[in-house]
């Protein structure tokens, strides 16, 4: 049965994969909502990027716009990585989907509560948005099954040696929600960096000739320039692992129960580390199966 969905991203390149997953797994997920935070790019940009990629796509969701920065920090935005306006030119048309008027914590409240069934919340960018949802209504936690997101790292960061992006950028929000009491799926970088695409896979994408593995094509050629001084042997898939998690649990084998908690302060801030002695919080999840990862992706863009 289709899960219940909300996702809250900050459409950047692989956020927009992300929804294309969504779009093309009807059978796996029904889409009430699409929130956006600034982080790739700007809030302006990340929300008008969200309702040009839901029309594209032929999402039916509201789009509500969210935090323009990080609770307690300056703004961190990622423009070398995502382009000017954070879908690297992107040709999308000019079809948007409808703004919702409320900001993202007071549309999220109010969707949660009127849930008839327990509700999955998917986040790919900062967590300011459901940061400010639990200040704002902590009796909403009871609606929500679980929140699987995209952020963190136990090997090292991809902004500083520490920290993942979406946590470096608003590490007191990443605090607040993995201490909320919401049961936790946490996919970092130590299992996004196995879920990668390589240079050639990512051609093939393109040559698929439809609209949905053009997309991917050009978004992940884009992205892969980023990736080459890495080292990794490919380009991560980042936010498109979390919504394929949702749809299929049985390509990411690995898992273990953690207690997480995340830097806030100093020079290692973002960072993810291990409280020892702590209760569980989070199920870490450790590995993909890469080669039916990516045949899954296929599958959403044939
Ligand atoms: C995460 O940071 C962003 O740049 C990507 O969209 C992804 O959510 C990877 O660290
Ligand atoms: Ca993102």
């Amino acid at each position: 049965m289709a899960k219940q969905v909300w996702i809250d991203c900050d459409p950047g390149l692989d956020d927009a994969i992300a929804l294309m997953v969504l779009a093309s797994r009807p059978d796996a997920f029904s889409l009430r909502g699409i929130t956006t935070a600034a982080g790739n790019q700007t809030g302006e940009k990340t929300f008008r990027n969200a309702r040009r990629i839901g029309a594209y796509l032929g999402l039916q969701a509201p789009v509500a716009r969210g935090a323009d920065r990080p609770l307690r920090r300056p703004p961190l935005t990622a423009g070398d990585v995502h382009g000017e306006d954070g879908l690297a030119g992107m040709r999308a048309g000019n079809s948007l989907l409808p703004g919702d008027p409320r900001p993202a914590a007071e549309f999220l409240c109010d969707s949660l509560t009127a849930a008839e069934e327990p509700a999955v919340l998917i986040a790919t960018g900062p967590l300011t948005n459901l940061a400010e949802l639990f200040a704002r209504e902590p009796g909403v936690k009871e609606k929500i099954d679980h929140i699987t997101i995209m952020g963190g790292s136990l090997s090292g960061g991809n902004v500083t040696p520490y920290a993942e992006f979406n946590f470096c950028a608003d590490p007191d929000a990443a605090q607040a929600v993995l201490c909320a009491g919401v049961p936790i799926h946490l996919l970092g970088l130590d299992v996004t960096h196995q879920a990668y695409l390589a240079d050639e896979e990512i051609r093939a994408f393109g040559g698929l000739g439809t609209k949905h593995g053009g997309m991917v094509g050009d978004l992940m050629a884009f992205y892969a320039a980023s990736y080459k001084k890495t080292g990794l042997p490919g380009t991560p898939v980042h936010d498109a692992s979390a919504v394929l998690y949702e749809a299929e649990p049985s390509l990411f084998p690995g898992a273990e129960a953690l207690s997480l908690e995340v830097v806030t302060s100093g020079e290692r801030i973002g960072e993810c580390v291990r409280k020892p002695g702590g209760p569980p919080n989070v199920r870490w999840v450790t590995s993909v199966r890469r080669a039916e990862f990516v045949e899954a992706l296929f599958s959403c863009c044939r």
